[in-house]
């Protein structure tokens, strides 16, 4: 009867890998209540099976990934996606929509699976202790990706992804450099901030960094920060709104480019120049922010690295074969200015 019910899980969830391992004894004997309390979170959380040339042998990837919020996120999905089938790894691929308990149910998923390994992007710092010891539990190991979390380092294997307090330094020292005559005659330069996601590594750590430096300089000043969220809509509203007493901005400091498209668009409604009336530095380097800094629209792009997925992989198929493995992997990013030759620069890709 177990078996059977089961096997309707497989089924839903769209690969065949793991039919003899959910017939487990204990399974077998597990009460209906328990069974189908497993198939909701299963279903609900159903990570999709990439359909990849592996062999039953392939080594099995569980990832959870954020959700789609901006051109940034689809391209490290993708990077994800390709370098597994390059690598020939089996990936179960989870959108947690923004949400973190759907991606605490899919990581759940993952160790019901059995699966070899589990990455994931943590959306938010804090929350992730209890279902990383379940993962610990069931030997299975932990990557975590692009963002950083603040649990006990015992908990996960290692961490792979972006140095966002290095990109909110870079963002200060491109300021300093470009305010440098104003700063020179006492002026106040006033700052406004778009930050990320409320609780996520990257919108702590680019906002550190940035204070870091900027802190420091008394002639500047933070004097507006919200959280954008990392979405252009959400861009387009905060400046949309900051704009409406028609305060003195002299520089915009986004977190992200789908967030800075989103407050040039509020800026040219008002009549405003982005890059000219308004000093613009953004993160990311999407195509589009590239374009608006060869435009003049844009003064200072810093560049979030999304292609993360080859490192995940060969970091992945090392902690299988039982190899020692880097705690901490920051992938490499270029800071990109007004002024740069950026004719060489080849397409970005996102
Ligand atoms: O975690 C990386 C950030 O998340 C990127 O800067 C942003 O675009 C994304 O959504």
């Amino acid at each position: 009867m177990a078996a059977k019910f089961l096997n309707g899980v497989r089924g839903a969830c769209g690969t065949s890998r793991y039919s003899t391992r959910f017939e487990a004894p204990f399974l077998r004997a597990a009460p209906r209540k328990l069974l189908a309390l497993i198939f909701s979170l299963l279903l609900s959380s159903c990570p999709k099976a990439e359909k990849t040339p592996a062999s039953r042998d392939a080594l099995i990837l569980g990832f959870s990934q954020i959700g789609a919020e901006s051109a940034w996120r689809i391209r490290n999905t993708q990077s994800v996606q390709e370098s597994a089938k390059q690598a020939g790894i089996q990936l179960l691929f989870a959108n947690a929509e923004q949400k973190q308990e759907n991606q605490i149910k899919a990581i759940r998923s993952f160790i019901a699976y059995q699966v070899d390994v589990i990455a994931f992007v943590p959306i938010v710092v804090s929350g992730w202790d209890n279902v990383l010891q379940e993962a610990r539990k069931a030997g299975i190991p932990v990557l975590v990706t692009d963002r950083k979390i603040d649990a006990d380092e015992s908990l996960y294997a290692g961490f792979i992804g972006t140095d966002s307090e290095k990109e909110g330094r870079e963002a200060a020292l491109f300021l300093l450099d470009k305010f440098a005559g104003r700063r020179k005659a006492g002026d106040l330069i006033r700052v406004a901030e778009f930050s990320g996601t409320v609780g996520s590594s990257v919108a702590d750590g680019r906002a550190k960094g940035f204070r870091d430096i900027i802190e420091k300089e008394p002639e500047f000043e933070i004097f507006y920060s919200k959280s954008g969220d990392f979405m252009r809509s959400k861009g387009y509203e905060l400046m949309r709104t900051l704009l409406e007493n028609r305060p003195q901005i002299d520089v915009l400091f986004s977190h992200n480019d789908s967030m800075t498209l989103g407050a040039m668009d509020a800026m040219r409604e008002a009549g405003l120049r982005p890059g000219e009336d308004i000093a613009i530095i953004t993160i990311d380097a999407q195509q589009k922010a590239i374009d608006a800094l060869k435009a003049g629209e844009v003064n200072c792009v810093i560049e979030c690295n999304p292609n993360q997925g080859p490192l995940i992989m060969d970091i992945a198929k090392q902690l299988i074969a039982g190899g020692q493995t880097p705690r901490f992997i920051h992938v490499d990013e270029a800071v990109f200015r007004e002024g740069d030759d950026l004719s060489v620069l080849p397409p970005r890709g996102y």
